[in-house]
C-alpha cells in the first residue's frame, strides 16, 4: 500500500513541473491523429511528454518505417513506457528519459504534444521556431495559441472530435 501511495505522490509531484495537463490522448483519437500527421519517408517523429508511450507505440506501429521517439520526464511513467515499448516489439520506437526542453530539436521533423496553451506559447513554440528544421511540423492536441509567425491549421472533422492544431513555419 505504501509503495502505491509513494508512486502516486511521485506522479503528482512531477505534474507540478509539467508542460501539460495530466491526462493522456484519448484512445479513440489515436488513429485519427496518426492519419492527420501523415509522416513522410525518412521523417523522425518526437512525442514531447510521452506519458505511458500510448501515442508513440501507436505511431511506431502505424509508421513502421519511420523513427518514432518519445521523451518523458516522470521517472515512473518513463519506466512504464520502457516496459510497454519493449513488449510492443517495435524496433523503430525509442523512449528516452528527460526534459524535452533540453532536447536538440534539429534532429526531429514532426512534433506531437498535449500541452497547455501557456507551455506551448512560452516554452515549446519559441524552441520550435528557433531550433527546428525549416519544414518541421508541430501538432498540438486540444490546445492552440496565438502566433502570427506560424501557419496554423485546425483539424476537426466532426463535432465529437477534439481539435488537433498543426503548426508550420510558413
Ligand atoms: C498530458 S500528458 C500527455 C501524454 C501523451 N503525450 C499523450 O498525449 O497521451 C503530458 C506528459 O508530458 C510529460 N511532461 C511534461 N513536461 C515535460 C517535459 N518538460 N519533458 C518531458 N516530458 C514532460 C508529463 O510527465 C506527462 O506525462
Amino acid at each position: 500500500m505504501e509503495s502505491i501511495i509513494f508512486l502516486v505522490l511521485i506522479v503528482w509531484f512531477f505534474s507540478f513541473f509539467s508542460l501539460a495537463p495530466f491526462v493522456p490522448t484519448r484512445n479513440k483519437d489515436l488513429q485519427r491523429i496518426a492519419k492527420i500527421i501523415q509522416l513522410q519517408t525518412g521523417e523522425v517523429f518526437l512525442e514531447i511528454g510521452s506519458w505511458t508511450a500510448k501515442v508513440s507505440i501507436f505511431m511506431a506501429k502505424y509508421y513502421p518505417n519511420n523513427t518514432i521517439v518519445g521523451i518523458e520526464f516522470s521517472p515512473f511513467l518513463y519506466i512504464v513506457s520502457k516496459i510497454r515499448s519493449f513488449f510492443s516489439w517495435q524496433k523503430n520506437l525509442h523512449i528516452i528519459y528527460g526534459n524535452a526542453l533540453h532536447l536538440d530539436f534539429w534532429k526531429y521533423d514532426v512534433f506531437y504534444l498535449f500541452g497547455t496553451p501557456d507551455s506551448l506559447k512560452n516554452k515549446i513554440i519559441p524552441k520550435f521556431q528557433s531550433e527546428s528544421k525549416k519544414n518541421a511540423r508541430l501538432f498540438s492536441y486540444c490546445f492552440s495559441f496565438e502566433n502570427s509567425q506560424l501557419y496554423e491549421k485546425k483539424h476537426k472533422e466532426s463535432d465529437q472530435d477534439l481539435s488537433v492544431f498543426e503548426y508550420r513555419k510558413g
